[in-house]
């Protein structure tokens, strides 16, 4: 009896075996290659470079570009090391501004725009103020604030390598690439 039920039971899970091996699965959908498309979405969100990069990282961009690019970068650059210094140039026709300077040693007060210097507003009435480099490199344009004020309140250098902050706040200037930003009494030919 239980060797029939074995033989009958062992029977039909071969039956049931030899049955699964001849039906057709249900095919699996295999998902669409999305790479691509996915790669091309990701690269739409990044912005373009200026500049080629190792490897042609931006999809679509980069090598190409590349020699044309290599001149916005410099431009960028050279933009920063403008920005680092005042360049009386750079101010707007519009945006040009007049104070009064009184040049106490030359007895005068006269206008001058905050894109001149100093020294070029009174060589251009005519008098002889010192001067060497004219590139606020040296000392021998040096003037004074006539109040003893703080400069830096008074006027912008274009360059400036010679006069020490400290100078600057007790009212020295280089007279040569010093801009008025107020009107204030100039003391020429004072050196700290
Ligand atoms: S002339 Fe040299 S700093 Fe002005």
């Amino acid at each position: 009896m239980v060797n029939t039920l074995g033989l009958l039971l062992g029977l039909g899970m071969a039956l049931t075996l030899v049955g699964l091996h001849f039906l057709k699965g249900t095919a699996k959908p295999v998902p669409e290659d999305i790479a691509s498309e996915v790669l091309e979405q990701r690269a739409s969100t990044v912005p373009e470079t200026d500049f080629p990069e190792p490897y042609n990282r931006s999809i679509g961009g980069g090598g190409g570009a590349g020699a044309v690019a290599g001149g916005a970068a410099e431009g960028e650059l050279e933009e920063e090391e403008e920005d680092e210094g005042f360049d009386p140039e750079s101010i707007p026709e519009d945006e040009v501004e007049y104070y009064e300077i009184e040049f106490a040693k030359e007895g005068e007060t006269i206008e001058v725009a905050n894109n001149e210097s100093l020294l070029d507003a009174g060589e251009e009435e005519g008098w002889d103020l010192p001067y060497a480099c004219r590139q606020g490199q040296c000392l021998s344009c040096s003037g004074r604030v006539a109040s003893g004020d703080d400069a830096h309140e008074f006027v912008r250098h274009s360059n400036n390598e010679t006069l020490s902050d400290d100078e600057m706040e007790k009212g020295y200037v280089l007279t040569c690439t010093a801009h008025p930003t107020t009107s204030f009494t100039l003391e020429t030919d004072e050196s700290p």
